[in-house]
């Protein structure tokens, strides 16, 4: 049976690409193969990741397309690769309900938090991790989800706790939050969604 096709989108780092892109070829994602990386932005290190993996790219830079025309090409180019499964890696735009719905139950994302705690709008990136120090809370973590119109509010598919240290900075704990859980649970979950879209028991 052939493997469900999936497209990452990415805006910058793209670690979790990374971690993605060495699970498949060290065999761990058997029921799924990336065939497309699309960023918003040209300067998108994720571009460089997907390259050396022979993996098709395509850029909408957010500076030469306007939002709704951006999202539009983002979907036609999901269509021509005739994606199964879109997986936001660290894709730092909120995805309006009219795509989320043309995808529905077929988008997943990272969220570098235990959801439903620091989550939302305005919570991405550094900003995650800042809120959970300022908060003073002990454990964090990350999350993956479907992805719903309501951001960071969809069904939890996979989590894993992370201990807050004395003394950490947000950039501390945001490496030891990907080391310790996004890089892991990421592959994996992608794998148990590409193996239920298959129509396998996980
Ligand atoms: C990751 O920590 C991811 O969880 C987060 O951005 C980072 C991207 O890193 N995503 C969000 O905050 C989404 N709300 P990467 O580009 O190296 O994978």
């Amino acid at each position: 049976m052939s493997a469900v096709r999936i497209a990452v989108l990415c805006s910058g780092g793209g670690t979790n690409l990374q971690a993605i892109l060495d699970a498949a070829r060290a065999g761990n994602l058997p029921h799924g193969q990336v065939v497309l990386v699309v960023a918003d932005s040209r300067e998108a290190y994720a571009l460089e990741r997907a390259k050396n993996f022979n993996v098709e790219t395509a850029v909408f830079d957010k500076r030469d397309y306007p939002r709704a025309e951006r999202e539009a090409a983002i979907l036609a180019a999901l269509k021509g690769h005739e994606i199964g499964l879109v997986v936001l890696a660290g894709f730092m735009t909120v995805l309006s309900p009219a795509f989320v719905k043309e995808y529905e139950g077929r988008i997943v994302n990272i969220h570098p938090a235990l959801l439903p705690s620091f989550g939302g709008v305005g919570m991405y990136g550094l900003h995650v991790h800042e809120a959970v120090l300022a908060r003073g809370v002990k454990v964090t973590g990350a999350t993956v989800h479907y992805v719903t119109e309501e951001c960071d509010g969809g069904p939890i598919i996979a989590q894993k706790a992370v201990e807050v240290r004395e003394g950490d900075t947000p950039e501390v704990l945001q490496q030891r939050v990907m080391r310790e859980a996004e890089w892991i649970i990421y592959p994996q979950a992608i794998e148990n969604v590409c193996k239920k879209l298959k129509g396998e028991r996980i």
